[in-house]
C-alpha cells in the first residue's frame, strides 16, 4: 500500500473535530483500526472511511477535503515523524538575562526556534492566539544591514527547507490556541510548496486565504517575465471558523466618500439616497399599501412597513424630491468600512531606511494584529527579526513572545526597543546535557 494512504492522528483528529485523545480512545476499543510506526500510530484512508461510514448517519459522509490534501502531500527526503517533533526530548532551559526591572509577560527570547518552542510547549501550549512568522524564504543568501553588518542567513533551500519550516509548524500547532490561527508571509518561489506543508500541518478545511501583498513598486525587469512586485501571506486557522475573527473593516477614503456619498445636508452631513420601493408585488401586506398617498410603482413593493417609512420620515431620513418621489437618506458617518479583500497594498520601505534587512511593514501587522487578536491574546514571532511584529503587538495592548537566533536582531531588539520604553524579559535558550 503507498504511504499517500496513511493519516496520521492529528489528521484523523482534525478531521473528526475531536481530540487525539478520544482518536486514541476508538484505536484502543478496536473501533478503528490503525497500525503502530515507530511509536505513532498512522491510520488507513480505507480503515478512516469505513469507521466514517460505520459511525454515520447520513448516507454520504462528507470526507472531500481529505481527500484532496492527501493527494496533494509533499515527498522530499528525510521527512521526520510528526509525533517524534512534537514528543523527542531535549534537554535545555530558558535562562533569563534581564528584564528592565519591570514585571511584564512579554519575552524575548534569544536562541533556535525549534528548541525555544519545544521549551515554550511546558508552559504555553494552546494559548498563542496569533503566530505571525516571516521566515528566511529558502533563497539561498545571505542578508546583511545597510552598514554590512549580518543579519542572518538564509542557506537552507529546496527539501531541506520545507523540512524546516515543516518542523516549527508542527510546534506552532501545539502552541496556538483553539481560536488561534497563524498568518505565514512568503515569497512566490517557494509559497506554493509551503502551502501544501500547511495544508498537511494544519489540514486543508483550515486554511482561510492567501493573501497577495503588493511590497514594492512596480519593477521594469529587463528579462522577459511580469514584474514580480508581490509575495503571499498564508492564513490558517488551528479550527476553521473557530478562530478570532474581528472583521476589521477598511475606511473610506475622501475620494470614495465623494463617489459614494455626494450630498451634503446642514445637519446630518454628507449622504446620498436609495429608492424606497424594490422589485416584487406584495399581494396582501402592508408593504404594498399606499403610503402618503402613494402606491409602490407597478410591480414592486415598499422596501420597509409604513409604520418603519413613518419613522423615518419623522426623523428626517426621507428626501422628497420636487415632484414628490421619496427616497430614504443614507449618511456617509453610519457606513461600516469596505470588508477587506486578499490583495494589500503595504509596501516595506528600503534597506537604507530600516534597520533590519527584509523587515515587515508595521501598518500591515497592525491590520493583522487587530483582526486576529484580543486585547491581551498572546501573539507569538517565531522569526522575530527587528521585532516589527512584537512592537505592533505591544502598541496594541497584546502579550507577545518573540524568538530570533541573530544576534544582530538581538541587538536592534535590545536598543530600538529601550529607546522606545518597550519593556520585556530577555531570555535565552541554553542546551544541557
Ligand atoms: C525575514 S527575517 C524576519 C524579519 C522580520 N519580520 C522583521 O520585520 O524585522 C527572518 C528572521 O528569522 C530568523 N531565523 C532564521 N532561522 C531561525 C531559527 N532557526 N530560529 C530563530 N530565528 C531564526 C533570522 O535570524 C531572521 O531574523
Amino acid at each position: 500500500m503507498s504511504q499517500h494512504t496513511f493519516l496520521t492522528l492529528d489528521e484523523v483528529a482534525s478531521n473528526l473535530k475531536v481530540t487525539r485523545q478520544t482518536v486514541s480512545k476508538y484505536i484502543q476499543a478496536k473501533e478503528l483500526n490503525a497500525v503502530k510506526i515507530n511509536k505513532s500510530y498512522r491510520i488507513t484512508i480505507k480503515d478512516f472511511e469505513n469507521f466514517v461510514n460505520s459511525n454515520s448517519t447520513s448516507q454520504e459522509p462528507s470526507i472531500s477535503y481529505l481527500r484532496k490534501t492527501k493527494n496533494c502531500t509533499l515527498q522530499y527526503s528525510d521527512k521526520s515523524d510528526d509525533f517524534e517533533v512534537v514528543h523527542g526530548i531535549f534537554h535545555g532551559e530558558l535562562r533569563s538575562l534581564s528584564n528592565n526591572g519591570k514585571l511584564t509577560p512579554n519575552k524575548f527570547i534569544f536562541g533556535d526556534n525549534y528548541f525555544v518552542m519545544k521549551k515554550l510547549l511546558e508552559t504555553h501550549r494552546g494559548k498563542v492566539d496569533l503566530i505571525y512568522i516571516d521566515p528566511p524564504f529558502g533563497t539561498g543568501q545571505d542578508f546583511n544591514s545597510i552598514d554590512e553588518h549580518p543579519a542572518y542567513s538564509d542557506k537552507l533551500v529546496d527539501g531541506e527547507f520545507l523540512e524546516f519550516i515543516r518542523k516549527r509548524l508542527f510546534l506552532i500547532r501545539e502552541l496556538m490556541s483553539d481560536s488561534g490561527s497563524i498568518y505565514l508571509h512568503i515569497d512566490k518561489k517557494i509559497g506554493h510548496y509551503v502551502k501544501i506543508v500547511m495544508d498537511e500541518v494544519f489540514g486543508y478545511q483550515n486554511f482561510i486565504n492567501d493573501i497577495t501583498r503588493i511590497k514594492c513598486n512596480p519593477k521594469n525587469f529587463a528579462r522577459n517575465a511580469y514584474g514580480n512586485y508581490s509575495d503571499m501571506i498564508l492564513y490558517y486557522a488551528k479550527h476553521r471558523d473557530n478562530q478570532i475573527w474581528n472583521d476589521i473593516r477598511e475606511s473610506m477614503s475622501e475620494e470614495k466618500r465623494k463617489e459614494l456619498f455626494p450630498k451634503n445636508h446642514s445637519k446630518l452631513g454628507y449622504y446620498t439616497t436609495n429608492p424606497i420601493h424594490a422589485p416584487g408585488k406584495t399581494l396582501n401586506g402592508d408593504t404594498g399599501l399606499e403610503w402618503k398617498g402613494l402606491k409602490p410603482p407597478k410591480g414592486r413593493h415598499w422596501r420597509y412597513s409604513r409604520e418603519v417609512l413613518d419613522e423615518l420620515d419623522e426623523q428626517g431620513l426621507i428626501e422628497w424630491s420636487g415632484n414628490g418621489n421619496p427616497r430614504k437618506i443614507v449618511l456617509a458617518k453610519e457606513h461600516k468600512g469596505f470588508k477587506i479583500q486578499d490583495v494589500w497594498e503595504f509596501k516595506d520601505k528600503g534597506l537604507s531606511y530600516v534597520e533590519y534587512p527584509t523587515q515587515k511593514n508595521h501598518d500591515m501587522l497592525e491590520r493583522i494584529i487587530r483582526n486576529s487578536s484580543h486585547y491581551n491574546s498572546i501573539v507569538l514571532d517565531c522569526f522575530a527579526g527587528s521585532g516589527s511584529t512584537l512592537r505592533v503587538a505591544d502598541k496594541l495592548g497584546r502579550q507577545w513572545i518573540g524568538i530570533d537566533n541573530s544576534t544582530h536582531s538581538l541587538n536592534v531588539i535590545q536598543k530600538s526597543f529601550k529607546e522606545d520604553n518597550i519593556n520585556f524579559e530577555l531570555l535565552e535558550y541554553v542546551p544541557l546535557d
